[in-house]
């Protein structure tokens, strides 16, 4: 096909090799031919409801753009040299199949408004798709806290441990995480939900188009009223790319997490072994590199959301070539994030938590010092004292190489006249989840509500179908 640039009227030379090739966004940019053909046919449909273009010039068109969508679809459209992008590759293919009827299709309108709405497009569907992800991700969740709920385990901060809790209610605390991000998406979403088609290239049309009309065709919310600020505008983009950013940052604190349970050290969680990896030299070896890689590609969001907020920063307006670079990081971060809200899904179905084992650390510690401290407060001491004297005890037991399970009442009398018998009720790790009484707390109570909270939301979520 011939590359004779479509704007190459007041040129008396043509676009130098090297200058294409460095320009050129068509490896990138070709993934988004299934938008344009979309915003091209609402146009075009528009233009002759209009009377800009008749009945019959719009019908070819359209059906002209159905078979170069299928033509790409299927590879019969070589899209691999000397096209400036998916839009000029599209439109000169449509004028090679139809003649000079093909060059109407463009009447009314810019690639500058062409590629914001692509853009709107495709950002829909991201966010559709990453929602959906993020939903099964919860879904797992719920399920192993339902399934877990009897699990008790060290809770940590510094990373020492602290007091014990229900695995489940740890769990729990990520699906609230990602209902976060989901919110994020949502509220992203409503902005996006605009189409900018018909600002042109930025000062509008000297046509009577009808912006609202192709807007209604495409099921965008309403049209962005500023042609200028819909040509300028990638908010939506790095408003996605944040949330994204953000739901990678939720996902590699719990990489991080099954990393380490599923050390020696911790043994908490064994992942079956068709998600980990061996070592090409230690035999023994078993390691969670799936967990370590969404960890790792967290890396490349946080990257791609600098990338894009600096892209942007020193933009005039309207439109500058600078947004071509928008799109690199935009898929990036898309495909990235699906890819790891996926695995995180596959690595936690696959992953079994060893109930016996946290158990075990919970009774060969000290992780109810807090609960005997508050049960001296209900015997009548103020709460400083009662640390200070479990204190003691947790140090006596250190250095006498011992746990609270082998205390007995004469020695705890010998700290303080306070106990009695009913504090072995408090101090055994098992009992003391259910020892705490407030909202939201680790108390199995609590946590039940939790999962029939969840279960109901999460069954009802309805996800939007553009
Ligand atoms: N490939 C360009 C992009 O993605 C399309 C818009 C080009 N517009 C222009 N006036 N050069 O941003």
């Amino acid at each position: 096909m011939s590359n004779k640039a479509l704007w190459g009227g007041r040129f008396k030379e043509p676009l130098a090799d090297a200058a294409l090739d460095f320009s050129t966004s068509i490896d990138v940019d070709q993934h988004l031919y299934k938008e344009d053909i979309a915003g091209s046919i609402a146009h075009v449909e528009m233009l002759s409801v209009c009377k800009i273009l008749k009945a019959s010039e719009a019908r070819r068109i359209r059906t002209a753009l159905r078979q170069i969508e299928k033509e790409i679809a299927t590879g019969r459209f070589d899209l691999s040299r000397g096209f400036e992008d998916i839009h000029m590759a599209i439109e000169q293919r449509l004028i090679q199949k139809l003649g000079p009827l093909g060059g109407k299709l463009h009447t009314a309108r810019s690639r500058n408004d062409q590629v914001a709405l692509d853009e709107r497009l495709f950002l829909r569907t991201a966010i559709r798709e990453v929602a959906k992800l993020l939903t099964n991700l919860q879904r797992v969740l719920l399920y192993k806290s339902e399934k877990y709920f009897d699990a008790a385990m060290p809770g940590y901060t510094h990373v020492q441990r602290a007091q014990p809790v229900l695995l489940s209610h740890h769990l729990l605390a990520y699906v609230n995480m990602l209902e976060r991000d989901y919110d994020r998406l949502m509220d992203c979403r409503k902005r996006a939900n605009r189409s900018p088609l018909g600002a042109a290239a930025f000062a509008g049309s000297t046509f009577p188009i009808d912006r609202a009309m192709v807007a209604r065709k495409l099921h965008f919310e309403g049209i962005v009223e500023n042609s200028i600020d819909a040509v300028s505008d990638r908010d939506h983009l790095i408003e996605f790319v944040a949330a994204c950013a953000t739901t990678m940052m939720h996902l590699s604190r719990f990489a991080e997490e099954l990393v380490y349970w599923s050390s020696k050290e911790f043994g908490f969680a064994h992942t079956s072994d068709a998600y980990t990896t061996g070592s090409s030299i230690m035999p023994q070896k078993k390691n969670p590199d799936m967990a370590e890689l969404v960890r790792g590609k967290t890396g490349r969001v946080y990257g791609a959301l600098v990338s894009l907020l600096t892209q942007m920063k020193g933009l005039p307006l309207a439109y500058n070539r600078d947004m071509q670079e928008d799109k690199v990081p935009l898929f990036d971060v898309y495909k990235t994030t699906r890819e790891c809200l996926f695995i995180m899904s596959q690595i936690l179905v696959h992953t079994t938590f060893d109930k016996e084992h946290m158990a075990e650390q919970l009774r060969t510690d000290y992780l109810t010092a807090t609960d005997m401290a508050d049960y001296l407060v209900r015997k009548g001491l103020p709460f400083r004292q009662a640390h200070e004297v479990t204190g003691r005890v947790v140090a006596h037991c250190i250095s006498h190489r011992m746990f609270f399970g082998n205390l007995d009442l004469e020695t705890l009398h010998t700290f303080s006249p306070a106990f009695e018998t009913d504090v072995f009720e408090v101090i055994l790790p098992h009992m003391s989840v259910g020892q705490k009484k407030s909202a939201g707390s680790t108390s199995p109570q609590e946590v039940k509500k939790q999962i029939v909270h969840w279960s109901r939301e999460l069954k009802k979520r309805k996800l939007p179908k553009q």
